[in-house]
């Protein structure tokens, strides 16, 4: 198994105010990585950071050996599209259709409509989706909004997946759902996935569990 990601020494200050301190941490091909921690104590910032969406105040952020704090823009915007992001509150754009969601990742990717379309059913279906295809984002529950951001973060196979929270406002029953699909996927596609959760429960099931307390990272599991 090979470390996708490493961050090594991180810190990140906004003014004198520090939010992270020296943080360590690795992730391997299909691993799944529990980060916990109470609110405001910096998870976002990490999932930020290792998303190579905002940069550290000091330390490297390792993808595949490169360190990306030497990197340009237009190498750090490829190597994202390697990643997959899934965010608490989905980000899911509300003008296009289910379906049409889940094929849009994969567009910027520049695959043809028709393999995109394809694809995205099959998503879709794996996700018990197959039946909301073409509804809007407003006619879909809770529960199968949270799926189809997932189904649309895992379309292009990334090889890291970056979750905040992403069973943040399901109810037990759907966590616990929502999260075995999820494993699913990382363990027969060897996708790694860090991912941000306040439910305990699900920290249990993951492979590592970091806590984070007042910018500091400890390694629990
Ligand atoms: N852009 C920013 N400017 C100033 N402070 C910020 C900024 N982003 C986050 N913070 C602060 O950093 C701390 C950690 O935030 P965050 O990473 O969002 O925590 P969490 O996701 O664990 O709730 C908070 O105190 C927050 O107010
Ligand atoms: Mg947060």
């Amino acid at each position: 198994m090979s470390c996708i990601l490493k961050l090594s020494s991180i810190a990140k200050s906004f003014g004198e105010h520090v939010i992270i301190d020296n943080i360590n941490l690795e992730i391997k091909n299909g691993e799944i990585i529990a980060l916990i921690g109470k609110s405001g104590s910096g998870k976002t910032t990490v999932l930020q950071i290792a998303g190579l969406l905002d940069e550290p105040t000091s330390g490297s952020v390792l993808v595949n050996g490169t360190d990306c704090t030497k990197i340009n823009n237009r190498q750090k915007t490829y190597l994202r599209r390697t990643f997959g992001f899934v965010y608490q509150f989905h980000h899911l754009l509300h003008e296009f259709s289910a379906l049409e969601n889940v094929m849009l990742p994969q567009m910027i990717l520049d695959k043809n409509k028709g393999e995109a379309k394809k694809n995205a059913q099959s998503m879709l279906a794996n996700f018990g989706l197959q039946d909301r295809e073409l509804h809007m984002i407003s006619e879909l529950s809770g529960g199968e909004r949270q799926r189809l951001a997932i189904a649309r973060g895992l379309v292009n196979f990334p090889q890291l997946v970056l979750a905040d929270e992403p069973t943040g406002n399901l109810d037990p029953e759907n966590s616990l759902k929502v999260f075995s699909l999820l494993r699913n996927y990382a363990k027969t596609k060897n996708i790694a996935v860090l991912m941000v959760t306040h439910n305990h429960i699900l920290a249990q099931k993951a492979d590592t569990i970091f806590a984070l307390e007042k910018g500091v990272l400890t390694k629990l599991q």
